[in-house]
């Protein structure tokens, strides 16, 4: 096994095709073991495209009657409502009342394969054991019950054996991880900016930026910037802005994943209104983890909710932002940050990186306080 060159990265050897076929001979029998008495015919369903050379492996080595399918999962889309907004997409066989053997690539967050499962069970399956060859267990953080594990990974980026880098990568028999010893990733210096509306964490990270040369990535601003140029994605954000909504958290991730892929050279992001909510913290933990990085700190500014009205009161006087206009909407950022967005506060606390500050006092104090825990 060789290093190979995926576009603008390397990647090194990690699990050889050797050590996969025994995973997999491993997991085959225990579902083999499982279904040897089982009166009825379960669906092998293949999780294009990642699982394709998983799945044609591991129904090699089944040997009771089976069919099988294949499908994929939309990306977020629809109405911007709460709840599943994803559709499995081109399952042939009707799988009403049927045993499902869903088979995945990989498992991380878990966010995918809980989707699955929920649309499957919504589909009318009678019951859906899952399947898949990796599991990243630092980053599953879901109930679900994964009942066929191959092989456990630590929380890295890999490729080959199905798994791809853009699209490249997935013809490999092996599996490789990211060459990080050479990646100038690594010393990059990622921070969050974290507090309630109008604690002032565009004021500071504008500040921030300018002294430590970090790029300031802010998903209302960026949020903003897609209502005014009339995006669709635009057009589904803004009532719920404009009423100090969340918007959901894979339009965000998304904006979020399309800033680091952008800009891979930067000193490091600071993040500003992201994440918002703990599962946006534990995506965002995946995302940069899959490129081998990590949040250094939590710069949190604690205010008041009083003085949070104070402040926007003032900022609408000088701007023109929807969601700063009425006292309502205002209470409704607010109790939103207390219902979905401090929970992420525990989050971090459990991780060693959250530091407060108090964001009272003047802009120059506050800065000052942010400088000191840089
Ligand atoms: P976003 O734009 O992030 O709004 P926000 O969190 O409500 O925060 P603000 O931008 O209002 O306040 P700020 O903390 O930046 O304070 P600022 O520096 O301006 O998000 C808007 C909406 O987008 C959300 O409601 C949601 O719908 C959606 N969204 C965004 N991210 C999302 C995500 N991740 N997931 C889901 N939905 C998302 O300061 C406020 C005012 O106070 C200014 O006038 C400033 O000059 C003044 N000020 C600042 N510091 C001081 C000081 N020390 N003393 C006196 N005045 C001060
Ligand atoms: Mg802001």
């Amino acid at each position: 096994m060789n290093k190979i060159h995926l576009k603008d990265k390397d990647f090194v050897p990690y699990i050889s095709y050797e050590q996969l076929e025994k995973a997999i001979d491993a997991v085959a029998e225990r579902i083999n073991h499982d279904f040897k008495d089982f009166d009825g015919i379960p669906i092998v369903l293949c999780v294009l495209n990642g699982s394709i050379l998983f799945t044609g492996e591991l129904m090699k080595r089944l040997d009771f009657p089976c069919e099988f399918s294949s499908v994929r999962l939309s990306s977020y889309e629809g109405t911007l409502s709460t709840g599943i907004t994803r559709k499995v997409l081109g399952l042939t066989s009707s799988i009403k009342g049927r045993t499902v053997i869903v088979v995945e690539d990989i498992v991380d967050t878990g966010k995918t394969i809980t989707d699955l499962y929920a649309l499957l069970r919504d589909a009318g399956a009678a019951n859906v054991k899952i399947c898949t060859m990796l599991l990243k267990p630092e980053v599953y953080k879901k109930d679900l019950k994964l009942d066929y594990v191959a092989m456990e990974i630590e929380n890295r980026f890999i490729v080959g054996f199905g798994l791809d880098y853009d699209q490249l990568g997935r013809n490999y028999k092996d599996i490789y991880i990211l060459d990080t010893d050479k990646k100038p990733a690594k010393t990059m210096k990622h921070y969050l900016i974290f507090g309630p509306p109008g604690a002032g964490k565009g004021t500071q990270a504008a500040r921030l930026v300018e002294r430590y040369g970090l790029r300031h990535v802010s998903t209302g601003d960026l949020l903003r910037r897609e209502i005014a140029a009339g995006t669709p994605l635009g057009l589904q954000a803004k009532s719920l802005i404009d009423n100090g909504e969340l918007v959901p958290d894979s339009v965000v991730e998304g904006m979020i994943a399309s800033e680091l892929d952008t800009h891979p050279d930067v000193k490091g992001f600071i993040f500003d209104g992201f994440p918002r909510t703990t599962a946006q913290a534990e995506h965002l933990d995946a995302m940069l983890a899959a490129r081998g990085q990590k949040i250094d700190t939590v710069l949190s500014l604690a205010i008041p909710d009083e003085t949070v009205f104070e402040r926007i009161r003032h900022r609408a006087e000088v701007e023109n932002r929807v969601d700063d206009t009425k006292p309502e909407i205002i209470r409704n950022r607010i109790d939103t940050y207390h219902a979905k967005t401090e929970p992420v506060i525990s989050y971090y606390k459990g991780r060693g990186v959250y530091k407060e500050v108090d964001g009272l006092g003047t802009i120059d104090e506050v800065f000052d306080k942010l400088c000191a825990l840089m």
